[in-house]
């Protein structure tokens, strides 16, 4: 006995939301499934050519669901799709009109922001619910009773709860039953991560109508092999989640911590990740020393699971994985000021590139980015340019991102110092240092071809870069990808994370 779901309404359009419903759709053409949200210029770039966010393999699967394209897929990292030959019904919408759409659905995701709250009590360190609960309300307003409730969102550990009884205080006497379905795709890989996830994980009610609804979102899991399914209580799901997040974090800053014993002592951090990684209980994942980690939602799911242990009254807990995140803070700032003190504690009438400003490659989200952090030092030794060049990022955007947070007056329209580059040949022109912020495998330098050019199309020519650059030539490679020995050979100054240089 399952619950018929027939359309979905997922509440929210951002990174997890457009793409989880994307695939939920293209593998289920039986279902309706609708992205709401109430912005309007984001759901208008859904319903376009112009998605408001990049991944690999998004559009194609949006041609299709959204717009019925039988065109077939060519998703090279999906192991499981199989391209649709007949004309399909398109069954993916977007839409602003949460109200009826919630109305008209038998089962809900909630896929909306969880940030860290700003202000008030927990300021800095709390999740913010604010979205979550508004949400939460319009649900109980004008849901179907016994519409299946599922949290996409990140969420502290016992919110099914209080979403239950938001629900009962707006909607007394209906029933409704609250899932708990974190996700875990990684940005710039969420479609391969979507269509082949390593679990997916369905936290519900040890009731008869609890386990119902979890069936009913598992088969909306159609495309999953089923042993990849995981059910457990809702509060198991909700802490997973942060636990997930907090320990591939932690891994980071562990090793980024052993990275600054190297720089003492002789030892090379490549060389310690992979003499660990090689044992299996390690494992080799997650273990790149560099300027530290950024993202949404590693330091905001740090923050929640700490203050969610202070409050339960474990501040020891609390101050574990807050370390974890000061040693990721640390690591940004040394690396930033490893730079100004190489220049000679000046950067008077230099010009200093970064290159890489999204948190990480492969993607143009630039929330939480250490490049962002790392400027900023930069910024205080009023340099005389600091170029910027990301592959994935458009310079209009990241020109107006710097000026909203570090202040309209250090962009170079303004006579300040920060000029965006679409070229990262200009980028680095007469440019007094390099600084590598992202493993992008453009700014990569062959592993042993020497000081040839790479013949891989899009890798940045090196040798043309290092011929223009202003003595003495210095490279700061804060993700470990360029050659050091090599580099060191043709005269420029490397200076890298993990070894003494
Ligand atoms: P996002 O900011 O990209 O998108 C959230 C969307 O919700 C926004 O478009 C916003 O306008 C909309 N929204 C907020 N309040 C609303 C309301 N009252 N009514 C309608 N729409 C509303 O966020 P995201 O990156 O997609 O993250 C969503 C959740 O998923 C967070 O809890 C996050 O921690 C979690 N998560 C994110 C990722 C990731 O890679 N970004 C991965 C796993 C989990
Ligand atoms: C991360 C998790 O990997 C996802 O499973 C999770 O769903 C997601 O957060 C989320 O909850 O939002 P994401 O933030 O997209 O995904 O990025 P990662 O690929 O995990 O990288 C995060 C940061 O760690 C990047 O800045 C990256 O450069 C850094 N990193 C990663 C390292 O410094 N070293 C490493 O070895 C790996």
């Amino acid at each position: 006995d399952t619950a018929e779901v027939s359309s979905i309404c997922c509440i929210g359009a951002g990174y997890v939301g457009g793409p989880t419903a994307a695939v939920m759709a293209y593998y289920n053409p039986h279902l309706t499934v609708t992205v709401v949200d109430r912005d309007q210029a984001r759901i208008d770039r859904w319903n376009s050519e112009n998605l408001p966010l990049y991944e690999p393999g998004l559009l194609q699967m949006l041609q299709s669901a959204r717009d019925g394209s039988t065109e077939d897929m060519e998703h090279q990292q999906m192991a499981t799709v199989s391209p649709q030959s007949e004309r399909r019904r398109p069954n993916l919408l977007f839409s602003t009109d949460v109200a009826k759409n919630i109305g008209a659905a038998d089962m809900i995701l909630i896929a909306v922001n969880t940030p860290t709250k700003k202000r008030g009590l927990g300021a800095g360190r709390a999740t913010d619910v604010t979205a979550l609960e508004a949400v939460t309300k319009q649900i109980a307003i004008h849901a179907k009773a016994g519409a299946i409730l599922v949290e996409k969102s990140t969420v502290p550990c016992r919110t099914a709860d209080l979403i239950r009884e938001t629900l009962k205080t707006y909607r007394p006497g209906v029933h409704f039953e609250v899932l708990s379905n974190p996700e875990f795709l990684s940005a710039g890989t969420a479609i391969s991560d979507l269509v082949s996830p390593s679990r997916v994980l369905i936290g519900s009610q040890p009731t008869t109508e609890g386990l119902r609804a979890a069936t009913a979102l598992e088969r909306v899991y159609s495309w999953v092999d089923p042993c990849k399914i995981m059910h457990t209580n809702t509060y198991s799901s909700e802490l997973a989640k942060l636990v997930a997040n907090a320990m591939l974090a932690q891994r980071i800053s562990s090793i980024n911590s052993i990275s600054a014993i190297c720089e003492k002592t002789g030892a090379d951090i490549h060389e310690i990740s992979n003499a660990i990684g090689a044992d299996a209980r390690i494992g080799s994942k997650y273990l790149k020393a560099g300027v530290g980690f950024g993202g949404s939602c590693f330091g905001k799911d740090i923050r929640s699971l700490a203050y969610l242990a202070e409050t339960l009254g474990l501040p020891e807990v609390a101050e574990y994985w807050q370390q974890v995140l000061k040693i990721n803070e640390w690591q940004g700032t040394r690396f930033a000021r490893k730079v100004v003190k190489r220049l000679n504690g000046t950067l008077s009438g230099k010009k200093i590139t970064v290159l890489g400003y999204a948190f990480k490659p492969g993607t143009d989200d630039t929330r939480e980015s250490p490049a962002l952090e790392g400027i900023r030092i930069l910024l205080d030794d009023a340099p005389a340019e600091v170029a910027i060049f990301d592959p994935f990022c458009c310079p209009t955007v990241v020109r107006e991102e710097v000026g909203r947070l570090c202040g309209s007056e250090v962009l170079k329209c303004n006579d300040g110092s920060v000029e965006v580059y679409e070229n990262a040949y200009e980028a680095c022109d007469r440019s007094h240092a390099i600084i590598i912020m992202t493993d992008c495998d453009e700014f990569r330098q062959s592993a042993k071809a020497g000081y040839e050019v790479s013949n891989l199309e899009n890798r940045l020519d090196w040798p043309k870069i290092v011929y223009n650059l202003e003595k003495p030539r210095w490279v700061f490679d804060g993700r470990g990808i360029v050659d050091l020995d090599v580099m060191e050979k043709v005269g420029v100054r490397v200076e890298g994370i993990g070894r003494v240089g």
